[in-house]
């Protein structure tokens, strides 16, 4: 008997079958094209891109089967969180692809509290994994700016970081288990609460951080930690890195980890945030730099105000300092921590910025943007430097803001090309990361290709081919094409 051609009607007809009709969109059927697009838009809008369907399976076994059957017609799958990635990853422009949203597995599977861990599906939005932890007295740690919208899958499975970094770690750190639907259909359950688990490769460990591009993460076990319920935030002003850097270098050595946040903003983000938003700088003077920093406890009884104050005095009176204040209630500590998610936001009313998410040693912070605003302002003169961020993981947000004046197409078409060719170097001569905490995605593939060590390239494409033998799982992310040539 003659084998039968499969159709993109069988494929349709299939998952139709897994998910039931309510559960799957098609964006060329007109009645789901409006439907379609915030599963097909970008996270900051840059673009929007296509595929043959969007699914929402509401079970790891829903999701296996579509995975099986994308297979079986040879068909590529992109999974998706809450789609609020900077790196194009959850995104595809293969109109033949099919998009696995991880929405409906938002269930709470278990909380251990003497284990201190939970168990939780992919689809959770990391804020509520927060709050049912704190509902049961415990706290999640991993805390972001998008922590309303973002599933805890996708956290796992671009690794990550966020604004308590520094104390608790990335998403990585935060892991003990995984549950990843694989490349065939079948399900990996690695679902284990264990600190101590010495058997043999850590698959856990590759899927996290893959981005899709090894399986689809349904499921995951993640550590607890007692509440952060004495806890103390200041706002201050430096004259430049270095001395920021020396503030955390104190405090670290006075509090240990207690620190757990401290986060660089530069005055322009002040100009900015005053310019377009109700909020102000919490110090009523201008400073090139100013640092938002959070101190921790579990231990209500530790005088963590007064040993605060104490090592703000002592660090003024040294210079390294030249301005604070301290939150003296919980507005002003939401009012601290509301400021530096805004000047994100704000930068956008100022026209079009090209970004790096970059990270380098503690130490080489000062020397990164000191070279890399004189090789910016050797390209273009009037551009204007915005480097924020995670100082204390040595991660910096380092954009730039076009001239002001300057259309968003010229400045994107004259300059964007050169400047990441001058910041990629001087990271690579810092021995930094090009890709911090926002992953590669399709976006950083020519930068993959040119900068990351070639055998640990080779390595990825052998890992990839052991897990995802027909290149059916988010392709065209992470690892890039062979022959593809920087900037092509
Ligand atoms: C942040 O730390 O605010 C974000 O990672 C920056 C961004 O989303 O571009
Ligand atoms: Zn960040």
């Amino acid at each position: 008997m003659a084998k039968k051609t499969l159709t993109i009607d069988d494929l349709k007809k299939s998952l139709t079958l897994i998910v039931g009709a309510k559960h799957i969109l098609f964006p060329e059927r007109e009645q789901d094209s409006l439907l379609c697009q915030p599963y097909l838009e970008e996270s900051r809008g840059r673009s929007v891109g296509k595929a043959l369907a969007i699914i929402f399976p509401s079970s790891t076994e829903e999701v296996a089967q579509v995975v099986a059957t994308c297979r079986h017609h040879k068909t590529p799958v992109v999974p998706q969180g809450g789609n609020t990635g900077r790196c194009l990853a959850a995104q595809t422009d293969d109109e033949n692809a099919v998009v696995i949203n991880l929405k409906n597995l938002n269930k709470i599977r278990q909380l251990d509290e003497d284990n201190l861990t939970i168990t939780v599906e992919a689809g959770c939005i990391l804020s509520e994994v927060q709050d049912y932890a704190a509902q049961a007295g415990l706290f999640f740690p991993l805390s972001l700016g998008s922590e309303g919208s973002c599933q805890i899958g996708g956290n796992l499975a671009t690794n990550a970081g966020g604004i308590n970094v520094l104390r608790y770690g990335n998403a990585r750190e935060l892991t003990l288990g995984v549950e990843v639907v694989t490349a065939n259909g079948t399900v990996l359950n690695e679902l284990y609460g264990l600190r101590k688990n010495n058997t043999g490769y850590d698959l856990k460990n590759l899927v996290i951080g893959s981005e899709g591009t090894l399986g689809i993460i349904t499921a995951v076990t993640l550590k607890l930690f007692p509440p952060e319920m004495n806890n103390e935030h200041a706002f201050i002003a430096v004259n430049d890195i270095d001395s920021a850097v020396q503030c955390l270098r104190s405090l670290q050595q006075c509090f240990g980890n207690k620190i757990s946040t401290f986060e660089l903003m530069p005055k322009q983000a002040m100009d900015f945030l005053a310019k377009h938003s109700e909020l102000r700088c919490p110090i009523n003077a201008d400073y090139p730099w100013y640092v938002w920093y959070k101190i921790a406890d579990s231990n209500p009884n530790t005088p963590l105000f007064e040993e605060n104050l104490a090592i703000l005095d002592q660090l003024m009176k040294q210079g390294v300092i030249s301005a604070a204040t301290v939150a003296q209630n919980e507005s002003m500590k939401q009012n601290f921590a509301k400021i530096r998610e805004t000047i994100v936001e704000v930068q956008k009313c100022e026209g079009h910025s090209i970004k790096f998410d970059v990270s380098v040693p503690v130490s080489a912070i000062a020397t990164l943007v000191e070279k890399g605003n004189a090789a910016a302002r050797a390209i273009c003169p009037d551009i204007r430097p915005y480097p924020f961020g995670h100082v204390g993981d040595g991660n910096l947000h380092y954009n730039f803001n076009c001239p002001v004046g300057m259309d968003d197409e010229t400045y994107r078409l004259n300059y964007q090309e050169k400047l990441q060719h001058a910041i990629y170097d001087i990271i690579d001569g810092l021995d930094g990361s090009f890709s911090a905490e926002h992953g590669i995605g399709s976006q950083k593939l020519a930068e993959m290709k040119y900068y990351k060590d070639p055998v640990a390239l080779d390595l990825m494409r052998r890992i990839k081919h052991a897990f995802d033998p027909f290149y059916l799982m988010n392709p065209g992310k992470v690892i890039p094409p062979l022959k593809k040539k920087y900037s092509e």
